[in-house]
């Protein structure tokens, strides 16, 4: 979630075809560019006006716009000299309302989005149905606005893709009803996303990775550890037994009051946390990560959220201060609570990673660890993951800050994925349905258990 609150955002991002692409024939959504622009794109000009002057009976006199469709249809496309698949992307499986259009090589055409966290922060939580009618409130205009950032009128989509499961029942529903429609007007083909394939996958837009590669997803909503062996291929090493790391931080962050916080009043509980955390010392106090016996895969942040909770209400005692004011010591809590849940992610995800060498799952010498989702933007974490990919010569990724977190371009990629891959691309819509619980792959959670893999000590100096 960005840390703007409740707002809109659009934009095409400069990609040199994107740029290229200056002026559309006016009302007609095509990108066109001026002739003689360059030799190359002069002659296959040129060219084409000589072939459709020769198409008996198609065009009398062809206009540049005419040249420009045929060029298209051959795969020839202005500015970029080839065509590329385009898949507009939907995403309102929580709080934001966001789409995007991307071509097939990773191009962003265009984005827009709105977020909620503005209003959810007042509330102190997400109360679905408000995130339902502002999902209602704003879809039309945020896929309207990428469509329009990105100069391509809705024809020229080669498919919709929908974020269909898991995610809040109410959310999810608005994006998919509207993609039907969508869909049904356009008569263009569906490809309905699983959200955290979308956040495995975005990596793949940003760098070169092949399958497998092991990724560790930690968000809101979502907490879990998978090798990607392909588009649709997952097998799930370990999940959260209970809340997510970014839900137990937004807990923290609202039972401390951060909310009114004069420098963090805006942000997600876990961004709060983390900029508080810089201004205090985790060392006052000893807070233990979970699950240190169980040798599996799994986490768990409940217990840590009760531990914290408890540490909060001493302190609150201590300094005689009523809930709802803000501790003097509450930089050291989030310092320490950052601390032992960057530990807790870091221990997990290196079994992991033995685990999967162990089972020659990943490769010896060229391991990738992906780490997305929104907690995947704390800095801290990455360094306590980066000491574990260090320790076991693997090479640590994560997507940009603005791609860990929900967004439309994920959701498009992942079409874009599927399109590529020839799967999940649907030509009829009935019987389409969302499903707010859906896992992810095939879960492998109690053999990576029984391997009972001891891990290696390592010093989480951050
Ligand atoms: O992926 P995301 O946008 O939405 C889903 O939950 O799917 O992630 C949002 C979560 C929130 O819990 C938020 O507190 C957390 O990511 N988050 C962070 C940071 N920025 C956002 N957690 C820790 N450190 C951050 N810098
Ligand atoms: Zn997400």
């Amino acid at each position: 979630m960005p840390p703007s609150g409740n707002s809109s955002r659009s934009r095409s991002r400069g990609t040199d075809s994107v740029d290229d692409i200056t002026s559309g024939a006016p009302g007609s959504g095509f990108p066109v560019l001026e002739e003689g622009q360059s030799p190359v794109l002069e002659i296959t000009y040129r060219v084409s006006m000589l072939i459709l002057n020769k198409t008996a009976g198609v065009f009398s006199k062809p206009s540049k716009r005419k040249v420009y469709e045929f060029l298209r249809s051959f795969n020839i496309y202005p500015g970029t000299l080839f065509l590329h698949k385009l898949v507009l992307g939907i995403e309102t499986s929580c709080d934001d309302t966001a789409a995007a259009v991307v071509d097939e090589t990773g191009n962003v055409l265009g984005e827009a989005m709105h977020s909620q966290t503005e209003v959810h922060l007042k509330t102190g939580g997400i109360i679905p149905p408000v995130a339902q009618q502002l999902h209602r409130e704003n879809i039309q205009r945020i896929v309207q606005e990428a469509l329009s950032v990105s100069r391509i009128s809705p024809s020229e989509l080669s498919a919709i893709a929908t974020t269909i499961k898991p995610g809040l029942a109410l959310s999810l529903g608005v994006g998919l009803s509207f993609s039907l429609q969508l869909v049904d007007q356009l008569k263009k083909p569906f490809i309905p996303i699983h959200h955290m394939e979308a956040h495995a996958l975005t990596i793949r837009l940003t760098n070169k990775v092949e399958f497998p590669f092991l990724v560790l997803l930690i968000s809101g909503g979502h907490c879990l550890l998978a090798l990607v062996r392909g588009v649709s291929d997952f097998l799930l090493l370990g999940k959260s037994l209970d809340i997510a790391p970014g839900d137990m931080l937004d807990k923290v962050a609202r039972r401390l009051s951060l909310i009114r916080h004069p420098e963090c009043s805006t942000m997600s509980g876990g961004k709060a946390i983390e900029h508080l955390a810089k201004q205090g010392n985790r060392f006052h106090f000893d807070i233990k990560p979970p699950m240190q016996r169980a040798k599996n895969c799994d986490f768990s942040f409940s217990g840590l959220q009760h531990v914290i909770d408890k540490t909060i209400m001493q302190k609150e005692k201590e300094e005689g201060i009523e809930k709802g004011q803000i501790l003097s010591s509450a930089a050291d809590i989030a310092a320490a609570v950052q601390h032992t849940t960057a530990c807790h992610l870091a221990k997990r995800t290196h079994r992991a990673i033995l685990f999967c060498k162990q089972r020659n799952l990943l490769s010896q010498s060229n391991a990738v660890l992906v780490v997305s989702g929104g907690v995947a933007s704390n800095l801290y974490i990455r360094k306590a993951l980066e000491i574990v990919t260090n320790a076991t010569q693997c090479t640590l990724l994560c997507p940009p800050p603005r791609l860990c977190t929900d967004n439309g371009i994920m959701i498009a990629w992942n079409g874009i994925e599927r399109l590529r891959a020839g799967l999940g691309i649907l030509h009829n819509i009935e019987g389409v349905r969302y499903e707010p619980k859906c896992p992810l792959g095939v879960d492998i959670s109690k053999e990576v258990g029984e391997a009972a893999i001891k891990v290696p000590r390592l010093k989480m100096k951050i």
